[in-house]
């Protein structure tokens, strides 16, 4: 029973007269009995109390239902209630009559029962809710207010932005942002182009299988086949004109996307031939188990009957890096499930777009002027307006990407690992940060590139900013060729997250980790944005003025 309910019953009972008839009638109709509490109310005195507390559930009834007893115990605060499993604030009972109170107020005095049942304590040993003592952590209320807080600051933002500009959104331009010339599609064909290295990649895995190729001869090839899917289509990028910076990311982010698969094919299926040499020199000693029908059979596919056009398409399209020879099935196609996911997809994307184009453009523009005067406190208040757009479109590009797209993907081809992200919002370190964020990527870096170089004998602080450092390289690469302007800022930036983990993790803890993440991720990349495009601009408009 929670203290509040403690306190209900010898003041329900002790009360006299008028008054302790409407403490009886109050607590009667808290119970749910209107008759009795009529009976409480005409009856006054003794009488009407005591049918009053027969008709009503006892105090510990009440107590566990949550209800009534606030209404006559001594008030507990509400927070308590509801962690104890009470009711929420909409179910708080109406505030007690003026004569009611006065009934409380004459108990707390001490014009209570002689007998001495009673406890007439109203205080006792406890901190206020807000001193971090009290053990209090229920803030959903606080976070409400800050949902509330942002959605009014950023509606004034959109008014402003709206009168200031007008109406920017152009869903047709898009379209320009993919297309210089419509009858030259370099991206699109880049794309289809890609096709080659996969058959190759697939080739060469199938002549190793058998023994036509030697593992070295195998190697070399492979190395030619990923170095190309990386160097072709950066030529092209730079070569080409009429390709867009926009067209070119998308190309080059596929090509980096079927590196990284590719690589982890090459891996995977290396390490079936080394089981399957180590399985057959066990067996040649004797040393292995002897199955007199060879192995037992399993329900997938086995080394080397992977090796077909299906399966390895089934890999291009499934949301992973990381290759398996079986993959995890999901039983079915959820069709609601999917349609949700495509419906965010669609709206997403088209939401990104307009906030780009409404809100991130002209505060870009607007920045170019105070980076040429090099007017410090002016570029530190463009950075932090550019800012608040910047991350609103990075979170949306997060769900978009890892929750929505890569769900249709895995729905459609029924792929059922789903883990692509994991709560990175809650990390208090940037080494949690970059374990949590992108799963696809940081499981390939562990299995095909951190794990090998430990393996290897490298130390694990080498094989640390070894990723960092290539992962810096995939950075500048997605973003230097498309612009056709080689400056280091991406790479710095992913390299600066090593100095940042070590200063986080020796400095920070808890929630001013948490903060250093969120404020690193908020300002870090406003900072790069407004590099390139400064770069970008001076050396594409102001140049050819
Ligand atoms: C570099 C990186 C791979 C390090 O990952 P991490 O999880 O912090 O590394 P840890 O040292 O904690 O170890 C990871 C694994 O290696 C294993 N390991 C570590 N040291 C080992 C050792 N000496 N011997 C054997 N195994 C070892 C751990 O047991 C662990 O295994 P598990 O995954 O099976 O639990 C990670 O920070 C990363 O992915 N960074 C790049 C991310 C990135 O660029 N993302 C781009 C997104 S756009």
């Amino acid at each position: 029973m929670e203290p509040g309910a403690e306190g209900a019953e010898p003041e329900a009972l002790l009360a006299t007269g008028r008054e302790a008839a409407a403490v009886a009638a109050a607590a009667a109709a808290l119970a749910g009995s209107p008759a009795a509490a009529a009976a409480a109310a005409e009856g006054g005195g003794g009488g009407g109390a005591a049918a009053a507390a027969a008709a009503a559930p006892s105090a510990e009834d009440m107590g566990e239902r949550g209800q009534g007893a606030g209404a006559v115990g001594p008030p507990t605060h509400q927070p308590r209630r509801r962690a104890a499993g009470g009711p929420g604030p909409r179910q708080q009972p109406p505030s007690p009559e003026p004569n009611l109170r006065s009934a409380r107020q004459g108990a707390g005095d001490g014009a209570g029962p002689p007998d001495g049942r009673a406890d007439f304590r109203c205080h006792k040993l406890q901190d206020s809710l807000l001193s971090s003592a009290s053990g209090y952590s229920n803030y959903r209320g606080i976070l409400n207010w800050c949902v509330v807080m942002l959605v009014l600051s950023n509606a004034r933002l959109f008014l402003e932005n709206l009168i200031k500009y007008g109406i920017l959104v152009d869903p047709i331009q898009v379209i320009s942002l993919f297309l210089k010339d419509p009858y030259s599609w370099p991206s699109l064909c880049l794309v289809i182009g890609s096709n080659v290295f996969i058959l190759a990649a697939l080739h060469i895995e199938k002549r190793l299988a058998v023994g036509a190729l030697s593992e070295r001869s195998g190697t070399v090839l492979h190395t030619l086949n990923l170095l190309t899917i990386l160097c072709f289509p950066a030529w092209v990028v730079l070569a080409v004109t009429s390709i867009t910076p926009v067209g070119a990311v998308l190309a080059l982010g596929i090509h980096t996307i079927l590196f990284l698969k590719l690589f982890s094919f090459k891996d995977v299926n290396r390490w079936c031939r080394e089981k399957r040499q180590a399985k057959a020199v066990r067996t040649r000693s004797g040393s292995g188990p002897q199955k007199a029908n060879g192995d037992v059979a399993s329900s997938g596919v086995s080394y080397p009957a992977n090796l077909n056009c299906k399966d390895m398409y089934y890999f291009v399209f499934a949301p992973t890096l990381c290759y398996e020879l079986n993959f995890p099935r999901s039983p079915r196609i959820r069709k609601r499930f999917l349609l949700r996911r495509l419906f965010e997809m669609l709206f997403f994307l088209q939401l990104m777009v307009g906030l780009i184009q409404q809100w991130m453009v002209p505060t870009i523009q607007n920045s170019m002027k105070t980076f040429r005067d090099m007017d410090y406190s002016r570029i530190i208040e463009r950075l932090l307006k550019l800012a608040v757009p910047n991350h609103l479109i990075w979170l949306l590009f997060f769900y978009w990407f890892f929750h929505s797209t890569l769900n249709v993907m895995a729905e459609i081809l029924q792929f059922g690992d789903r883990e692509f992200y994991r709560d990175w919002w809650n990390s208090e370190s940037v080494t949690y940060f970059w374990q949590n964020w992108n799963i696809p990527v940081h499981k390939w870096c562990l299995r095909h590139f951190y794990k090998p170089m430990i393996k290897w004998g490298v130390g694990k602080w080498t094989a640390q900013v070894a990723v960092f450092l290539v992962s810096a390289f995939f950075h500048e690469y997605l973003v230097s060729v498309p612009l056709k302007m080689f400056r280091p800022w991406a790479f710095m930036g992913m390299a600066a997250q090593i100095p940042l983990a070590w200063f986080v993790g020796r400095f920070l803890r808890g929630n001013y980790g948490n903060a250093a993440v969120w404020i690193s991720l908020m300002i870090g990349q406003p900072v790069a944005v407004l590099m390139y495009v400064h770069d970008y601009y001076v050396l594409n408009y102001e140049g050819s003025q």
